[in-house]
């Protein structure tokens, strides 16, 4: 792939996180959601590749714009499928609370898994522990191996936990083994990616999120080192239908990282919309605008922070 195409991304991301920041704290997420896929959406289409959306905004009859198949690019020599989500924590971005980011994943064709958009259970976890951790396991174990494996005591722990009724359980589990829970409102891909960053104090993510979420964190996950098992977990018939008719027949199967994103030619983008554990936020300041990007590639193992002060005024 491309070097440089890595770097175009970013331009994509920083336009869809600036366009969903002006909607922060205004209670509208339709609008938030809406201004990031334009602006994702419009960007892509300014760059030389020839790419397929295979997970995006949803079906093409419900999603006018980023649907699964849409072709997106304004090249034909570079073939690439990617997962997108112009906005991820749309409710983050309306109530004006945390996490919020742009995201695009690229993979070569057949790469992708082309996940039914249901729930999946996760565990996420950094290089050191990545060898130790086993969704059938019960969660006292896993916590006692990533202890092990990082060379802490389980009660220097931490797990990051989507705040739900439906992780009650889960929650007693882990502080039962002697680990710290974090919960968060909303974003399990920045969640899942900050497990690998050894700073941040978050050594492990557990519980049910997005399927199309697990996709993207994966991809990052994966060049980072560190490893995503998911399972299928649908909510109602309808999730089971959509999980049939994309061909899916075993519901216990446990996806690694390395099943939900396929081979080396990945990349993984994301700007901070609003400030999160993973990338801080849009800052809006008189003459300019400052942005906070991630942008990692697979063939190399490059992780690249990036800044970028958008001026606003002209010279
Ligand atoms: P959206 O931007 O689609 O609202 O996703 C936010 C998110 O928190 C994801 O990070 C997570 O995987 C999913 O929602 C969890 O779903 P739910 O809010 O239904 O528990």
């Amino acid at each position: 792939m491309d070097r440089n195409l890595a770097l175009e991304f970013v331009r994509v991301t920083e336009a869809a996180a600036i366009s969903a920041a002006e909607w922060i704290g205004r209670g509208d997420k339709k609008a938030a959601d809406q201004a990031a896929v334009d602006a994702m959406r419009s960007r892509l289409n300014q760059v030389d590749f020839s790419g397929e959306v295979v997970i995006g905004e949803g079906a093409k009859d419900e999603a006018p714009m980023l649907y699964t198949g849409e072709k997106v690019g304004c090249g034909k020599e570079i073939e690439m499928e990617l997962a997108v989500d112009p906005l991820e924590c749309t409710d983050s971005v309306a109530h004006g609370r945390y996490n919020a980011i742009a995201v695009i994943v690229t993979g070569a064709k057949n790469t992708l898994l082309k996940a039914p958009d249901t729930y999946m259970e996760k565990i996420a976890v950094g290089q050191e522990g990545a060898e130790a951790i086993d969704l059938n396991a019960p969660i006292k174990q896993n916590l006692q191996k990533v202890a092990k494996a990082t060379g802490k005591d389980i009660r220097e722990i931490t797990v990051i936990v989507l705040d739900r009724p439906r992780h009650e359980k889960l929650i007693g589990q882990i502080r039962e083994a002697g680990a710290r829970v974090r919960l968060i409102t909303d974003g399990d891909v920045a969640a899942a990616i900050t497990t690998c960053n050894p700073d941040s104090g978050i050594d492990l993510l557990m519980g049910t999120g997005g399927s199309t979420e697990a996709v993207l964190a994966a991809a990052a996950v994966k060049i980072m080192g560190g490893q995503l098992l998911a399972r299928l977990k649908p909510r109602n018939d309808q999730d089971l239908q959509e999980i049939k008719k994309a061909g899916i027949k075993n519901l216990n199967k446990v996806y690694s990282v390395n099943d939900l994103a396929k081979g080396k030619q990945l990349t993984f983008t994301a700007t901070g919309v609003i400030d999160g554990p993973l990338l801080s936020g849009v800052v809006f300041e008189k003459a300019k605008i400052i942005t906070h990007s991630l942008v990692i590639r697979g063939v190399s193992g490059t992780i690249r922070y990036i800044t970028t002060h958008h001026r606003t005024t002209r010279l």
